[in-house]
């Protein structure tokens, strides 16, 4: 049978195992450069980031907590953002002092980090970074410094590894082209 998803799929972008190979990369990255923090905590970017969260997490040699927050923003239709942006789930860790790292699937506008950055940025942590799965650099409306980035991908819908396409396929093991043609035809 065919899979539900292979009608919406164009092209895998990105395989599996690039991902994994990317991931471990990251992973001893930033195990070297937290390697003196005595207090590192992981904040994921529901739901986009949780594969990517629990991949990475593995590839940190260091000990670490991980914690989770959530951001919706509106105002454009739901494939772009816009400047209004909420939290629809704050993080429970209290990060003041501590070594902060964001993680997130997917930075297309910046709006959506740009809010959760300066939310974050104003609780006093001891540092705050950002780690991005993907990036689509040239779409940035709003200035964002990105710390870590796993692919600079191009222009296109992506879904797959944590990314949806109305909520389904987030399962997917790689990052696939959207087909915006079998999406019309729904
Ligand atoms: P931004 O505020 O424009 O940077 O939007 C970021 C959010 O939009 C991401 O966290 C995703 O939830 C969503 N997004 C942007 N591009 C894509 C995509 O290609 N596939 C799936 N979600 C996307
Ligand atoms: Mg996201």
């Amino acid at each position: 049978m065919t899979p539900a998803y292979q009608k919406y799929l164009k092209e895998v972008l990105i395989s599996q195992e690039a991902l994994q190979t990317r991931i471990a990369e990251l992973g001893a990255q930033i195990s070297h450069d937290y390697a003196d923090s005595p207090d590192l905590l992981l904040l994921c970017i529901l739901k986009g980031g949780v594969m990517f969260l629990t991949d990475l997490s593995r590839h940190i040699t260091l000990p670490h907590e991980i914690d989770f927050m959530a951001a919706s923003s509106y105002g454009m239709g739901k494939r772009a953002s816009s400047g209004s942006v909420r939290i629809e789930m704050d993080v429970r860790a209290n990060i003041a002092g501590r070594d902060v790292l964001v993680i997130e699937d997917i930075i297309d506008s910046g709006h959506t980090l740009r809010f959760v950055m300066d939310t974050l940025i104003a609780r006093k942590p001891r540092s705050l970074r950002l780690c991005t799965l993907l990036d689509k650099a040239s779409r940035r409306e709003v200035e964002i410094d990105v710390d870590y980035v796993g692919f600079e991908i191009e222009n296109k819908f992506v879904f797959g590894y944590g990314l949806d396409l109305d909520e389904r396929f987030r399962n997917l093991p790689f990052i696939g082209v959207v087909d915006e043609d079998a999406l019309k035809s729904d």
